[in-house]
C-alpha cells in the first residue's frame, strides 16, 4: 500500500525529523519507539507500513534537508551517527521537496499544488497521497463569504485577492486531487464550511488540529483524574517556553493567539467548567526544539481543603512530533482506503484541538452564500467544540476501535 506524505512545511524541522525517522527505520537504523501504530493493540494490515511511505512537500525555505537533519542532530534532536547514514536517501527526497507555487490568483495557485502532488503520485507509483500540514501556525483566518460553500469558494479564489490561509489553500488542493488532509497545527486548514464539502464531494477524508505533544497531553491525563475524583480545580496556569523556528513564529501575537486557543479546550470539555489561570506562550531562542512547560494546579478536596500541584515537562518537540505525523499518515491512509469521508473524529488522540462531527448539510445551500460574512465562522465554532472526547484514554479507546474498524472494512 505505497502511501505518499505530501508535507506542507517539507523542510521545517518537523517534517526533517519525519522523514529522516521513517527512512532511519526503514534502513534498521532506528526502532520506532514513539509512533503508536506500531504498538501491538493498534498494528494492522489495513495501515500502510512503515517502509511504504515515500515523502515530498513544498517550502519556500531553501536549506537541503541534509543541512536542516545536520542541524537537528547537533542540537541533539537525533542521533549524530544519522547524518552521514541517512545522507543519500535525504539526498534522493531533496527534489520531492518543491518551492511553493505563485500565481496571479489563489485559484491557479491550488491548482499548481495540486498539479505537483498528482504529478509525485504517479512518479512513484503511489496509491494514495496523504498531504499533511506541518509548515509555520497562522493567525485565525479572516471570514470570507467565499467560506461558506464550494461554488462561492471556486468563484472567490477566481479573483485577485487572498480568500484563504496557506493551511486552507493546501487543503483546497489537496481535496481536489483526491487526497486526505492532515492538520498538525493550529491553522484553519479544512475547517469552512466550503472545504468539508469539498471534502465529501471528493470522497476523502481529513483530521486535524495542533498535534499534542506536551503541556496538553499531560493535562488530558491529569484533568480526567481530577474529574473522576470530585476535586475542585480552582486555577490551572502554565507557561510554555520554547525556541526553534516554531518558537520564533510563536512570538508574533497572531499565531501565538492561534496556539493559545488551541490549548484551552481541553480542561473546560474534561472538567465541564473553567478554572481560573492562563496559559502562555514565551520564545526563548536558546532552548532551541525543545519545550518546557511549568504548571502550576491548585485545587480543593474534601470538606474544601484547598491542595497544589506542579508539573514540569522537558520534552524535544521534534522527537514527540515526527513519529505521530507518521501515525497520521498510516491511519489517514488506511481511512481513505476503507472509504471515509469527511472528518476523522476518532483521532482526536493525537490532537488538542481535535474535530467534532461536522453535522450533514441539509438543505441545498448549508453555508449560505447569501450570509454575511463571519456566518461561516459561527459554523466553524460550532464544529470546533463538537463532542469529542479530550481525556487521553477516552481517545485512546476511541482510536483502538477505529483501527479495529478499518480492519474489517
Ligand atoms: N513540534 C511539536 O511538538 C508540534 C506540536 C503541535 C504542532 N506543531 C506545529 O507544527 C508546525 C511545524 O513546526 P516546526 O517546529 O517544524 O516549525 P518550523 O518553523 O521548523 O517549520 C515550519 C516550516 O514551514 C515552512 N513554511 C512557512 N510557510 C509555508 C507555506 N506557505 N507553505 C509551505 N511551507 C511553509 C517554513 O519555511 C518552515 O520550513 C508548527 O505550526 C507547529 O506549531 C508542532
Amino acid at each position: 500500500m505505497a502511501t505518499g506524505v505530501w508535507l506542507a512545511g517539507g523542510r521545517g524541522s518537523v517534517a526533517a525529523t519525519s522523514i529522516a525517522g521513517a527512512i532511519a527505520i526503514r534502513a534498521g537504523l532506528a526502532d520506532s519507539t514513539g509512533c503508536v501504530t506500531e504498538l501491538p493493540q493498534l498494528r494492522s494490515p489495513a495501515l500502510p507500513a512503515l517502509t511504504e511511505l515515500v515523502f515530498g512537500g513544498h517550502d519556500p525555505a531553501t536549506t537541503p534537508l541534509g543541512k536542516k537533519i545536520e542541524a537537528l542532530a547537533a542540537a541533539g534532536v537525533l542521533p549524530v551517527r544519522l547524518v552521514t547514514a541517512l545522507a543519500d536517501d535525504l539526498a534522493a527526497v531533496e527534489p520531492e521537496i518543491r518551492p511553493v507555487p505563485a500565481a496571479p490568483t489563489q485559484g491557479e495557485t491550488a491548482a499548481l499544488i495540486a498539479e505537483d502532488i498528482v504529478a509525485f503520485r504517479r512518479r512513484h507509483g503511489l496509491d494514495r497521497v496523504v498531504v499533511i500540514n506541518v509548515s509555520a501556525t497562522e493567525p485565525a483566518a479572516a471570514p470570507h463569504p467565499g467560506h461558506a460553500n464550494p461554488d462561492a469558494l471556486r468563484r472567490a479564489l477566481d479573483e485577485p485577492g487572498t480568500v484563504l490561509p496557506p493551511s486552507s489553500l493546501y487543503a483546497y488542493a489537496a481535496f481536489t486531487a483526491g487526497c486526505p488532509y492532515v492538520d498538525f497545527t493550529p491553522s484553519t486548514g479544512a475547517r469552512l464550511p466550503a472545504l468539508d464539502a469539498l471534502a465529501r464531494h471528493h470522497g476523502v477524508p481529513y483530521a486535524g488540529h495542533d498535534g499534542k505533544t506536551g503541556e496538553t497531553l499531560v493535562k488530558s491525563v491529569l484533568a480526567p483524574m481530577f474529574a473522576m475524583r470530585n476535586l475542585r480545580v480552582r486555577t490551572w496556569s502554565g507557561t510554555n517556553l520554547l525556541g526553534g523556528g516554531d518558537g520564533a513564529n510563536l512570538a508574533e501575537p497572531g499565531p501565538n493567539a492561534a496556539k493559545a486557543t488551541s490549548k484551552q479546550r481541553v480542561l473546560r470539555e474534561t472538567l465541564g467548567y473553567e478554572p481560573q489561570g492562563t496559559t502562555r506562550i514565551e520564545y526563548v531562542d536558546d532552548i532551541g526544539d525543545f519545550k518546557t512547560a511549568w504548571d502550576l494546579v491548585t485545587f480543593s478536596g474534601f470538606l474544601g481543603t484547598a491542595m497544589r500541584m506542579e508539573f514540569t515537562w522537558h520534552g524535544c518537540d521534534s522527537a514527540l512530533a515526527a513519529p505521530l505525523v507518521l501515525d497520521l499518515a498510516r491511519l489517514t491512509s488506511g481511512a481513505h482506503r476503507a472509504g471515509r469521508v469527511g472528518p476523522l473524529t476518532e483521532l482526536a488522540f493525537f490532537f488538542k484541538d481535535p474535530l467534532g462531527p461536522v453535522p450533514e448539510p441539509t438543505g441545498p445551500d448549508p453555508g449560505g452564500t447569501e450570509k454575511p460574512p463571519g456566518a461561516a465562522d459561527r459554523r466553524d465554532r460550532q464544529r470546533a467544540t463538537g463532542p469529542v472526547p479530550h481525556g487521553l484514554a477516552e481517545q485512546w479507546a476511541l482510536l483502538a476501535s477505529f483501527v479495529r474498524g478499518l480492519a474489517d472494512a
